[in-house]
Order: C-alpha cells, then structure tokens, then sequence
C-alpha cells in the first residue's frame, strides 16, 4: 500500500487529508511540523510527502530539501498560500513535483497524488493490474518472479479467489515464453473422456461424434505456458497421462498411436490440498511430486487485509459507471477489513462491484453491505453445534456444512462456493452426491 506523509500545522487539515487519502487506500502518516515530519520520514520513507509551506519553525521548503537529502527520488507536493506562489515556482524548478494553491482543491490535490504514487510505485508495470503491497503477497510475488526465470513447472496451491490464474500469466509474462500461446484449461470443466481429448487432441474418427481431427491444448500451448487450472480434479485414470507428458514431453493424440513432443512449461493450480488428496488415495504421489517442483502459496485476503482498501478502491475504479466517481464512507471501509473475506479478493471484488451498482446515494456506506449474509450476521444465528461434535463423520460434518452455507446464502451455489473456498462445480457435485434439495429450491445467479 502507498504510504503518503502529510504535514500541516492546521490540525483541521491533517485531518481532512488523512481522511480523504485513506479512502483511497492509501496509507496515511501526519506530522504538524516540518522536524515531526523529517524525523518519520527518515523511518518510513514514505512514497509521496503532501507538506504546507507555511509552518511555524522550519518551513515546507526545508523539509523539502531534507526529504531529497534522505531520499533524492521522493516526490513532494508544496501546498501553498497564495502569496508564496513565486516561491513555490522556484521549489519546482529546485525539483518539487507539484504545488497546489490553498485553499486546497481536494479532488486536484487527490488526482496529483494519484498520478504521482501511480508512477513513482516500483514494479508497478511488472505486476501488471496485480494489487497490493502486504508483505506476504509482495513475498508471493518475488517468488512467482523467481519461478518465471526458470524452466520448471509451477504449482500454485491457495484458496480460492486469491489471485492464482493471475499469478499463473504473471509467471508466463515475465517468462522467456512470454511471445509464445498462454493456453488455460479448466479441469473442473470436462467430464474425464472429453477433458483427455482437450488436452490431448483427436484424430479423425477417434470416438463417436468426433467427426475431424482435433488438436489439444498440449499442442496449442506448444513453446508457451500452459495453466492447468484446478488439477485437483483431474480424474485419477488420466493423471499417468499428464504424468507423461511432464516427464518426457510427449503425448498421443486421442486414437493415433505415433507420439508427439511438445515444448510446454506447465503452471497447475488447486484449492484444495494436494498432499491431503495423495494420502486419501485420490492424487497420485508421482504426479504430485512431479508438479510440485516449484510450491507457490498466495495468501488469503484475511492474511493481508492491509491490501483490503487499495483492493476496494481499484474495483470501485473498474465497476463504476462512467463519469461517476462513488467514494466510500469510512465505515464502509472498515467494515470491508473486519470481514473475514472466506472468498478472498473474488468475493471482495463481487461486494463491490454490487455496492457501487447499487448505490442509491452520492457516496457508499455501511448500507450497502446490508444484504451480504455476513453482515447480517445470518450465519451466527444458524446452531452449529450438532454438525460438529465428537462423533460425527467427516462426512457428514461436510454434508450439514453445504446444507448450512445453501441455506444461508439462499440457494446462491455461486456465492456458496465463494464462502466454502470452492468451486461451483464441487457445489453442484455435492448437492448431488448428499442429495440436497435441487434446483427447484436453490436459485442461480
Ligand atoms: N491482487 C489482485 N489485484 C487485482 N485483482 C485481483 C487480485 N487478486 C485477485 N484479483 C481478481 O480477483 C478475481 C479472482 O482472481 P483469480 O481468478 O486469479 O483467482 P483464483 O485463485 O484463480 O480463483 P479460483 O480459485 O476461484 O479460480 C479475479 O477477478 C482477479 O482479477
Ligand atoms: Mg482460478
């Protein structure tokens, strides 16, 4: 997150800065005088200083040059009264980024800010639109870097909603194969026979139905990266194949028996367990092994709610309607960062994107998280106790968890696989395989 140092000696104005750089996710220190200031600066070094000229003691000028002095690339705006503007032309030249003219316009002063923290922020063109500056996800994103310099294959275990096919494209663009095919295929999508066929292609003539030779995502990926997108649900029958193809580089086209290479880098990602899976029988170990040369684990969102407001504020840049600006009220924000977040920034990004379409006001608060189930509390009120005590099966405990979550969403399966940290498809399955209501009760979204 940016990290903005303000100065003032106007309590007033500290205040109304802090509160309006907050909204916008920002990070915000105060001092109310220039000395205050250069000593936090010195051990925050902040991104951007917003510093009056006019204080009582050393003045906005000084700090300037002290800041320069600690670090020479920092970006400084001068605010300024009107009678200083000759003096503040002068800063400019001297290599201050800006001077606004008090009283302040805040929305000048914010779009500066942004525009100013927007480039001066390291790596921000390297991580494309990938928020975020928590320690843990900056260390996630080192490691997705290191993991792009090499040839090996990635695994990328986390929960769902936390950003893994984005670090997959990540790794890919900041790969040597970055000109060739980025191929993603979703194994949760195709039953077995039909997900064999789109990985490995067809030839003409190979099952019934397949009327012309087809080829796979294997070779579309050729000499590029490909994302297998919750390999969790691979079928154990086709996992010796895949195993193949990781190993020698080389596969047969469903019905042709001559074998093909391919150059693949292959990316694999699950939210479930993996090694859990190899122990319950249903992974093979080989192929667990095999993918998990490279273990890459994002955090989830409870882990680095510090990113919750940056995160909050570029979904409301994405989701807005156009020409309407919608700032958030601080218990809006506040609120964001005391949920628990069990669908990670997906779920984020959804409340969102729902809060600003429907914001009947001029700003966003605390009202439009009235109908998320968790502000309500709902699930609070649910008894959990005879799920889960000693004595009930694993199985069971599950059964009663889907039914409590179906029910607590109202049916929603789409927001139910948010909340459980699975997929849509593991909703539908287990609504089938326990027997829970069906579609006439639940609905979809
Ligand atoms: N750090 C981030 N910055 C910006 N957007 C993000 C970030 N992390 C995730 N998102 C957005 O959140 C959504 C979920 O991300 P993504 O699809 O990469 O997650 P995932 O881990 O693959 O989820 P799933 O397990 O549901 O497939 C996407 O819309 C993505 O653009
Ligand atoms: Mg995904």
């Amino acid at each position: 997150m940016s990290r903005v140092l303000v100065v003032d000696d106007d309590a007033g104005m500290r205040a109304a800065l802090e509160a309006r750089f907050r909204r916008r996710g920002w990070r915000v220190e105060t001092a109310a005088c220039a000395i205050e200031a250069i000593e936090k600066f010195r051990r925050g070094q902040h991104a951007l200083v917003v510093t009056d000229i006019r204080m009582p003691g050393a003045d906005g000028f000084w700090l300037m040059r002290e800041v320069r002095a600690v670090a020479p690339s920092t970006p400084v705006i001068l605010l300024t009264a009107f009678g200083s503007v000759p003096d503040a032309v002068t800063a400019m030249k001297d290599g201050a980024c800006d001077y606004l003219v008090k009283p302040v316009a805040f929305e000048e002063l914010e779009r500066a800010a942004e525009r100013i923290l927007a480039s001066a922020r390291p790596n921000a063109e390297a991580n494309g639109n990938l928020i975020g500056h928590a320690p843990l996800w900056l260390r996630a994103l080192e490691r997705a870097r290191q993991a792009a310099g090499t040839e090996a294959d990635v695994l990328i275990e986390a929960e769902s909603g936390t950003g893994k096919e984005l670090v997959a494209r990540l790794i890919h663009r900041l790969s040597a194969r970055r000109e060739r095919p980025f191929v993603a295929v979703n194994c949760a999508a195709f039953p077995e026979n039909l997900l064999e066929s789109e990985l490995f292609g067809h030839t003409k003539g190979a099952f019934t139905g397949a009327s012309s030779a087809k080829p796979g995502k294997f070779e579309q990926a050729n000499g590029g990266t490909l994302l297998l997108d919750e390999i969790g649900e691979m079928p154990l029958p086709l996992q010796p194949k895949l195993l193949r193809v990781l190993q020698e580089r080389e596969f047969d086209r469903l019905g042709d028996t001559r074998s093909m290479q391919v150059d693949v880098r292959v990316i694999a990602t699950t939210n479930r367990k993996l090694n859990e899976m190899v122990r319950a029988g249903t992974f093979r170990a080989d192929l667990y092994y095999r993918l998990n040369v490279i273990p890459l684990g994002l955090p989830p969102l409870r882990q680095r709610k510090e990113d919750i407001r940056e995160l909050a504020n570029y979904f409301a840049g994405l989701y807005r309607p156009t020409g309407r600006a919608i700032p958030f009220r601080e218990e809006f924000l506040v609120a964001l960062e005391q949920h628990g977040w069990p669908g990670n920034v997906r779920e984020l990004a959804n409340c969102v994107r729902r809060a600003v379409a429907l914001a009947p006001g001029p700003d966003i608060g605390r009202e439009a998280l009235a109908e998320m189930e968790w502000s309500a509390q709902q699930a609070q009120d649910i008894p959990v106790d005879a799920a889960l005590r000693p004595g009930v099966s694993l199985d069971e405990a599950e059964r009663k968890l889907f039914e409590m979550t179906l029910a607590a969403t109202g049916g929603n399966r789409s927001r139910a696989a948010a909340l459980l940290g699975v997929s849509l498809r593991t909703v539908r399955n287990k609504i089938r395989s326990y027997g829970l209501p069906e579609c006439n009760a639940y609905v979809h979204d």
